[in-house]
């Protein structure tokens, strides 16, 4: 066993940064560490400076016009919180996926418990995709908000966005995309995709730390805000202010957060974000071939890899799926994610749900081929040892 960890759990963080993200939060925390846009020094100018500009590059990244429409938030729930309590109100009704994480689920659930919110879940089909011609089916004339998982943290499948966005334009319903696993791995495009907000979180495939998240906010949606503060301007008013990105920050910005996810964006601008997505799927495909080969390996969703990113769950037929992931840490230094994965109704539709969920590798940009090859040995390994208990 090597002593090095095989760090095979980026659907949940990526790990480690690109060198550039540590540098550049160390440097900019020590040089320009204060309260960004409150007062007029140079550090604080400096500061918010740097905080605008990542707005900019984030704007750019999603394809969205207005920067001041890009808002800062900690992580991707707490952006999905202020997107969902913020668009839907009392006796409202909802289209979602079953594909979704807790980060939607669980506030819509609150919202059906406490506010009468009907709540539909559009279930994925055989190969983890949803029907955009589901949508229409279910519009109903209090439906005030379509949200959905882009890119499956379980299955990896990334959904057909724009046909889902041209139905709720359409209808005039606010489509929010939860982009916390595809943001950083596939272009996402606000214009022609028809998007309302995009959700993303920074310590995923953005590169940066956690901590650090937020939603672009198209212009003309108005998510009503549910919490307020400080916001270092116009400090005489009473009410929290109306206009972005104001209206849906609060207090003082997480400074460092944004410096990480600055350098992290500029990582991937120079590498090329298809040149990362297509080498993590290449690493993918071997995977996914070498899991399929091992007797009693059981893959899901995993049959054709297109519109896919790279995150691949199996379990060892047999075996919990925890043991399987305890197994390949101890013996293999392998890290990798057990259970439901947060998003516990897709594991209800695999029928994954009775037997501890499954398995997840998530291949990231500093994984190798070397990796990959220890990875389906370790799983190999573990099958036999189910086979052998057989007998
Ligand atoms: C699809 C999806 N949505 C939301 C989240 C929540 O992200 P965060 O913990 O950064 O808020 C995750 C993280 O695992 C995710 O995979």
């Amino acid at each position: 066993m090597s002593d090095k960890i095989i760090f095979l759990d980026n659907g949940a963080t990526s790990f480690p940064k690109p060198e550039e993200v540590y540098a550049f939060m160390d440097q900019f925390y020590r040089k320009y560490g204060v309260n960004p846009g409150r007062s007029g020094y140079d550090l604080c100018v400096e500061a918010g400076q740097m905080v605008e500009q990542t707005r900019k590059m984030l704007a750019a990244f999603f394809n969205h016009k207005h920067p001041d429409r890009v808002c800062f938030s900690y992580n991707s729930t707490d952006a999905l919180n202020l997107a969902i309590f913020g668009l839907v109100k009392e006796g409202d009704h909802v289209i979602t996926t079953t594909l979704e994480h807790n980060s939607v689920l669980r506030p819509l659930y609150h919202l059906g418990l406490e506010r009468r919110v009907e709540v539909d879940h559009v279930p994925f089909d055989g190969r983890g995709f949803v029907d955009p011609g589901e949508f229409p089916k279910r519009f109903k004339k209090n439906t005030s908000l379509v949200v959905i998982n882009h890119a499956s943290n379980v299955l990896g499948t990334i959904q057909p966005l724009k046909a889902i966005g041209r139905h709720c334009r359409e209808r005039g319903v606010p489509f929010v995309i939860d982009a916390s696993q595809s943001a950083g791995k596939i272009p996402i495009d606000m214009e022609d995709s028809f998007l309302d907000v995009v959700v993303f979180t920074g310590h995923k495939s953005l590169l940066g730390p956690t901590g650090i998240g937020g939603l672009a906010v198209r212009d003309g949606i108005n998510i009503r805000f549910t919490r307020a503060g400080g916001t270092g301007v116009r400090s005489a008013q009473r009410t929290h202010l109306e206009e972005y990105p104001y209206r849906l920050e609060y207090g003082t910005t997480n400074v460092v957060g944004v410096a990480g996810l600055h350098a992290g964006l500029k990582w991937i601008e120079a590498k090329g974000l298809s040149a990362i997505h297509d080498e993590e799927m290449r690493l993918t495909r071997v995977l996914r071939d070498g899991l399929a080969r091992i007797e009693g390996v059981q893959l899901y969703c995993q049959d054709d890899l297109t519109d896919h990113i790279a995150v691949l769950p199996f379990n060892v037929v047999g075996f919990e799926a925890t043991h399987t992931a305890t197994m390949l840490d101890v013996d293999y230094n392998i890290a990798s994610r057990s259970g439901l994965h947060c998003a516990p109704m897709v594991h209800e539709q695999l029928g994954t749900d009775k037997i501890g969920g499954a398995v997840r590798f998530g291949v990231g940009p500093f994984n190798t081929e070397d990796h990959i090859r220890v990875a389906i040995g370790g799983v190999k390994d573990i099958a036999e040892l189910q086979k052998k208990k057989k007998k």
